[in-house]
C-alpha cells in the first residue's frame, strides 16, 4: 500500500470538514438518498446507539466513512454504501427491548430482515456484510473487502462515540440530511 493512499485513508476517518467533504456528497447521496428519505429509516433517530448518539447518526457516520474508503480502494461502492447504511437497521432500543439472544448477535439478523422488507433483495455480499459486521464477536469474518471496511468503520465510529467525539461529524451529518431532502423537493 503506498504512502499517499494510506494518508488519504487516514484523512477519510478523521476529516469531517463540510467544505472539504462536499466533493463526496453527490456520489454518496447517489447511492443512498432513497434510504435516507425513507420514513422507516428515519425512525432510527428515536433509538439510542451509544451515549446520546442515535442509531441514525451512527449509521450515516459509518456509511460515509465506508463510502470514502471503498471509493479510495476502488471497491464496490454501490453495494457497500447501501449495506453500510443498513448495517444497524434493527429498529428497536436495545437498552430496553431484550431478545433470547444477546443484542450483539441478534441485531444484524434483524437489520438484514428490515433492509430486505423496506429496500428489496440484498446481494450475497450485502447480506454477508450486514450479518458479519459484529466480527470478531460474530465468529466468521466478513467474506469481502467491503465487509472488512464496514466492520472497521463501525468500530472507528464506536470509538468516536465512546470518546464523545462524534459531534465532529454533526455539521456534515446535517448537511447530508439537508441535501438528501433537497433531492425530493
Ligand atoms: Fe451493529
Ligand atoms: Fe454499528
Amino acid at each position: 500500500m503506498n504512502r499517499t493512499k494510506l494518508l488519504e485513508a487516514y484523512n477519510s476517518i478523521v476529516n469531517f470538514n463540510v467544505d472539504e467533504e462536499k466533493k463526496y456528497l453527490d456520489g454518496y447521496l447517489d447511492e443512498v438518498a432513497d434510504i435516507l428519505n425513507h420514513p422507516k429509516f428515519e425512525e432510527m433517530v428515536n433509538f439510542h446507539h451509544h451515549n446520546i448518539i442515535s442509531c441514525h447518526f451512527h449509521s450515516v457516520f459509518v456509511s460515509f466513512i465506508a463510502y470514502k474508503l471503498n471509493l479510495l480502494y476502488g471497491y464496490s461502492v454501490e453495494e457497500a454504501t447501501r449495506a453500510s447504511l443498513l448495517h444497524d437497521f434493527y429498529l428497536y432500543d436495545w437498552h430496553i427491548v431484550k431478545h433470547d439472544e444477546l443484542h450483539a448477535w441478534y441485531h444484524p439478523k434483524q437489520a438484514k430482515k428490515n433492509a430486505e422488507l423496506c429496500f428489496g433483495e440484498l446481494t450475497d455480499k450485502q447480506q454477508d456484510m450486514i450479518l458479519s459486521h459484529m466480527w470478531p464477536l460474530h465468529l466468521a469474518p466478513p467474506k469481502s473487502k467491503e465487509g472488512m471496511i464496514l466492520t472497521l468503520a463501525d468500530k472507528i465510529c464506536t470509538c468516536y462515540d465512546l470518546m464523545k467525539l462524534s459531534n465532529r461529524f454533526l455539521p456534515l451529518y446535517n448537511e447530508i440530511l439537508k441535501e438528501a431532502k433537497d433531492r425530493v423537493n
